[in-house]
């Protein structure tokens, strides 16, 4: 250690903040370059519209990060990223219910606003979108947005309709905020990459940012849900990353192409001594999310797995070498 004096803790937004304070919902002076130099709560999409309008007016550029709160160090590093890019950051914490299917946790979710509120803060947002569900799905909302084969996938077989839900949220939380960046974890890479489908098909002109995973020590991906596992699972759910990371030094070694027989293996150090039940473990091309075949080419390892009433997701990007051999090598249909 050095024997410096420590240095007093200044929020990652006053260094963008102007000089001078102004109350919670006080206007700033006109044509004023300055973000807000105090956090707001917003809790109409008017509100929160019209705040994201006089940014814009203002020229700031929004950095945009849509949450369900318990806000956690994995979140904090998407705020972060935003208020590094951005003049604005708005976060929006809302527990989705059309993204929650029967019998899912939707009522247990764990929601801490105060505490949420706090870590907004200390991380330098300007402005917390929260609106009540009838603020979202006020009397007679019907529209939901539809994302074909992709949402059917992965995550998508256990969960019907969950990124119909999520994509709806997003797609309303865009035209609300009308963000110019919007910030998204690779945790969820299949919410990742059908939201950038939507945004896509949609011609939604906003800038999608993925950030990496953020890890306990031991490897476990950081979650809201993790607080659901027990001393004994909490023991056991670092197996996941090892896994994937097994899988890994496999294919980039070059020990292993042949996913069916990686899948297998995996699958056995996933349970061997652990209470996980796999859902899926799934070697897919990251744009169609389709089964890759022969190992080639950028690919995404993912995993869903239940550990007790808990159900836990993971993944890895690689760049399988050598994808021009595997062409070479490729076995004709129904022989692999
Ligand atoms: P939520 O689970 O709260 O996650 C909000 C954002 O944080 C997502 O983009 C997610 O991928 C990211 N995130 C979560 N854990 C992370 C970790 N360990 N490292 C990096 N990023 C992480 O995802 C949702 O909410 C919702 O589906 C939402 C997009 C808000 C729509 O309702």
């Amino acid at each position: 250690m050095t024997g410096s004096s420590p240095k007093k803790r200044v929020p990652a937004r006053a260094k963008h903040a102007s000089s001078g304070a102004s109350a919670p919902g006080e206007r700033k002076a006109r044509g004023s370059k300055s973000a807000p130099s105090v956090m707001k709560r917003l809790q109409s999409p008017g509100s929160q519209h019209r705040f994201s309008m006089q940014m814009r007016e203002q020229g700031r550029k929004i950095g945009f990060v849509p949450t369900m709160g318990a806000l956690h160090a994995g979140h904090l590093a998407l705020v972060r990223k935003a208020r590094s890019q951005n003049g604005v950051v708005v976060v929006s914490i809302f527990v989705n219910p059309l993204q929650f299917g029967p019998g899912e946790d939707y009522g247990r979710y764990p929601r801490d606003l105060a505490r949420d509120m706090d870590r907004a803060r200390e991380a330098g947002v300007d402005a917390v979108f929260v609106p009540e569900v009838a603020d979202l799905y006020p009397e007679g909302f019907t529209t939901r947005v539809g994302v074909g084969p992709m949402a059917e996938r992965l995550c998508g077989a256990e969960r019907p309709g969950h990124f119909d839900g999520v994509c709806t949220v997003v797609l309303k939380l865009l035209g609300i905020v009308q963000p110019h960046r919007l910030y998204l974890g690779q945790k969820d890479a299949q919410q990742l990459i059908i939201l950038e489908r939507m945004l896509a098909d949609l011609n939604v002109g906003v800038k999608v940012v993925g950030c990496p995973t953020v890890r306990e020590k031991d490897g476990l991906a950081l979650s809201s849900r993790n607080r659901y596992l027990t001393e004994q699972e909490r023991r056991e759910a670092p197996r996941l990353y090892e896994t994937l990371r097994m899988a890994q030094r496999e294919i980039l070694l070059g020990n292993e192409r042949d996913p069916n027989r990686l899948r297998a293996r995996m699958h056995d150090a996933i349970i061997r001594d652990t209470g996980f039940e796999i859902e899926y473990i799934a070697l897919v091309d990251p744009e169609s999310l389709e089964e890759r075949r022969v190992l080639e080419g950028r690919t995404l390892i993912a995993i869903a797995a239940r550990l007790g009433v808990g159900r836990l997701i993971d993944n890895i990007l690689i760049n399988v070498p050598g994808g021009r051999m595997a062409e070479g090598i490729r076995l004709p249909r129904g022989k692999a």
